[in-house]
């Protein structure tokens, strides 16, 4: 239990609560990152402590896997930072599909535009460098949004998926991270305001009427929301 509230380390952020030989099973035998994630990973690394934020390489597996089968025309991703999980993403769209990036970041989006460029992706993703919730408010009346993957400010969680659910599409899907919280969801004694934000939010979805949700333990937990 102890390992929920260490501070972690760069290569413990995550699965945080599998036996390290577990999660090494796992993870040898999902696929493994090519050659230009793993350059992407090792280049974040160098960034410190913020590295942890990237999301793992089987959360992006799965973000492929879930875009595949989704086809979306028209995604978004809340929180890009060095530009991982864009790449999942835009590695699954169809041939029609395109990514639109929320971030306000200049530093490290600038990492993840070096890196889309080397996975051949630059032109299936938009970013914008602008608060999120700007940015969505901006789209145009009639978008869809067929698939969104929120991975920002925890405390505007809620207002990203209002935002989102607002406009999603009868197939799309919300993916949201960090549900888990490295266990403090589970923490009585925790009482910081990102993760009582979380604990609202996931309370929140679980009571709403209008979707259904799965909470799955992948990385630091990955809630998965489609409309009834
Ligand atoms: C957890 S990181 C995203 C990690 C990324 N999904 C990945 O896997 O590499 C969170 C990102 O949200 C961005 N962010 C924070 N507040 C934001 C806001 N109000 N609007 C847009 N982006 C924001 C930060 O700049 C940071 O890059």
């Amino acid at each position: 239990m102890k390992r929920f509230f260490t501070k972690q380390k760069a290569e413990d952020k995550r699965s945080f609560f599998l036996e390290d030989e577990l999660l090494d099973y796992i993870l040898s035998h999902s696929a493994s990152a090519d050659e230009v994630q793993e350059a992407l990973i090792e280049e974040t690394a160098e960034l410190g402590w913020v590295s942890r934020m990237q999301i793992s390489v089987d959360q992006g597996n799965l973000l492929t896997m879930l875009v595949k089968a989704i086809r979306p025309k028209f995604a978004v991703e809340i929180g890009t930072f060095t530009g991982f999980s864009a790449i999942s993403i835009a590695r699954g769209l169809p041939e029609n599909g395109s990514l639109l990036c929320c971030d306000i970041s200049e530093k490290w989006t600038a990492i993840a535009r070096t890196y889309w460029e080397r996975a051949g992706l630059n032109d299936k993703i938009k970013l914008v460098l602008a608060p999120a919730i700007e940015t969505l408010d901006n789209l145009p009346e009639d978008t869809e949004i067929d698939f969104a993957f929120i991975d920002a400010d925890k405390g505007n969680y809620k207002n990203y998926y209002d935002a989102v659910l607002s406009r999603l599409s009868d197939h799309g899907m919300i993916v949201i991270d960090n549900v888990l919280w490295s266990g403090r969801v589970i923490d009585e004694s925790a009482n910081d305001d990102d993760t009582h934000a979380i604990k609202d939010f996931n309370s929140y979805i679980r009571n709403d009427d209008r979707v259904t949700c799965t909470m799955l333990s992948i990385g630091d937990g990955v809630t998965l929301i489609q409309k009834k």
